[in-house]
């Protein structure tokens, strides 16, 4: 016996928490089992915790402790104050600290190992690497928070010779690295940080704010690379199983949402797009051509409908229309109405954010449709309602070779017989691109916030 346990059940106990995990990731696959994918990841975190908390080495428990409390004091309030629109900023600031978390305790085993004399070779490999991981992951989760809330301008950085300064920048980092593995000197170690926190930041920098998203998923891959790389410092195999777990999820989700907006990594990861957005975002498409439609109208032609297709987007988010938007569902389904909702891959400002909501609202699973499989049925619909939604019904995606979205996969609505879309005013969506469904002949915009223009709805069927 090692400590309470032998090492065969702790080893054990390791492997239990990395299956967890591993079926943690699985449920959060589909939303009917996402709830029960993330009761596996927190149980699997608690065995996680109890075998680091087991280890025979382990002494400094008043350590522990403390930051476990420092942790739930910071987490607990703003994890339960955050408004799910504000998650992806949230999700970028935890990053920063996963990153900032590597690269202090690459410093602080440096420090150790240095002072006790038994620094080598494979030990300054494993603090480099990850010392470099975690400060481009600091700095650039610090910056794509910071665009994300509005605090930094959502501008990229459209300087020409980006390329170059980050081509120079890998190089030096590289060479100071190799410096530090060979002479296992402090300067070579305390260039590695600074050049990747600078990294982090040029990285960013030059992506703009409709490609924030695909960043935060890239931060997140990067967050659990540095995880791994810790692993390795701690001889930890239970971090190092996870880091790798987040690394890779994270960089398939980025590869995903690339596809979904039919942009390459690559072009996402260069930067530049966006530039347009920061410039129009408040440009008007030209009202002159856009017909308008009053509440009652629309749900007069609701209520008579036999197919409708409802497409949530960010606006719904924000005005928390979903809990209204249920109502409405409820109220037309029981007239006999064919409801169905159709959720692009991209709609809103994170993977999964408008199943998130509807789920949130108990919005059945089976008339939640994607892009694939709901295009097709946009023909056959009487009436299409746009809720708070434009980059993802843009009919420009695939007749506007010059537009920065041509090419992006778009939910077909303006093929419905007739559209409503829900938003407060002329200004383009995220992309910063006019929308010419809002002037075609079977489109009218029904202007408002969108929980009042859906709760005018429901009340406009009630007692129509
Ligand atoms: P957007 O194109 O941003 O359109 C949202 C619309 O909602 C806006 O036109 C806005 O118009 C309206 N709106 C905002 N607040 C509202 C409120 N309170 N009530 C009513 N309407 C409101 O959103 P989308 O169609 O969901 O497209 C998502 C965009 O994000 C795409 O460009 C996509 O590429 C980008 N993006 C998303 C992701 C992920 S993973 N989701 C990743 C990368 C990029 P008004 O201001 O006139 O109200």
């Amino acid at each position: 016996m090692d400590g309470i346990f032998s090492s065969d059940v702790m080893a054990l106990l390791g492997l239990l928490a990395a299956v967890l995990f591993v079926l943690g990731l699985k449920g959060l696959s589909h939303p009917s089992t996402a709830r029960r994918g993330n009761v596996f990841a927190m149980v699997g975190m608690a065995v996680a915790v109890g075998v680091v908390l087991l280890h025979p080495e382990m002494v400094a428990y008043g350590w522990v402790v403390a930051g476990l409390a420092i942790g739930a004091a910071v987490g607990i309030p703003l994890a339960l104050r955050t408004p799910l629109t504000m998650l992806p900023q949230l999700v970028a600031g935890f990053h920063s600290f996963i990153g900032l978390a590597a690269a202090l305790v690459a410093g602080g085993m440096f420090l150790r190992e240095d002072a006790l004399g038994s620094l080598d070779g494979r030990a300054a490999v494993e603090m480099v690497v990850g010392a470099a991981i975690g400060m481009v992951t600091f700095t650039g989760s610090v910056l794509a928070a910071g665009k994300l809330q509005g605090i930094v301008s959502g501008r990229p950085w459209a300087w020409k010779g980006r390329h170059v300064l980050n081509a120079c920048l890998v190089g030096a980092l590289v060479a100071c690295a190799v410096w530090f593995v060979l002479t296992l000197g402090w300067v070579p170690f305390v260039l590695v940080v600074l050049l990747a926190g600078v990294m982090g930041y040029t990285l960013v920098a030059p992506i703009g704010g409709a490609d924030m998203p695909v960043v935060v998923s890239m931060l997140n891959s990067y967050s659990g690379w540095a995880a791994a790389a810790t692993g390795f410092m701690l001889e930890q195999p239970l971090l190092v199983i996870v880091g790798a777990l987040v690394g890779a999820s994270g960089a398939i989700l980025s590869y995903i949402m690339c596809r979904a907006m039919h942009r390459s990594f690559i072009s996402v990861i260069l930067g530049g797009f966006g530039a347009e957005a920061g410039t129009q975002e408040h440009r008007d498409t030209g009202a002159g051509e856009v017909r308008q439609a009053g509440v009652e109208d629309a749900a007069f032609m609701m209520g008579e409908a036999e197919r409708v297709i409802i497409v949530p987007g960010y606006g719904m988010a924000v005005a928390q229309a979903q809990h209204a938007v249920k109502e409405l569902f409820n109220l037309l389904s029981g007239r006999g109405v064919e409801v169905v909702f159709a959720i692009h891959p991209v709609a809103g400002r994170m993977p999964g954010h408008m199943n998130v909501l509807l789920a949130e609202a108990d919005i059945p699973y089976d008339v939640v449709q994607e892009l694939e499989e709901v295009n097709p049925r946009f023909k056959e619909a009487d009436v299409v309602l746009v809720i708070g939604a434009n980059d993802v019904v843009n009919p420009a995606a695939q007749t506007a070779p010059g537009s920065p979205i041509y090419g992006m996969p778009v939910l077909e609505a303006w093929k419905a017989r007739q559209v409503y879309v829900v938003k407060r005013s002329h200004r383009p969506g995220y992309a910063g691109v006019d929308n010419p469904l809002f002037s075609m002949e079977n489109c009218a915009l029904v202007l408002g916030d969108a929980k009042a223009v859906v709760e005018g709805l429901v009340g406009g069927l009630k007692h129509g």
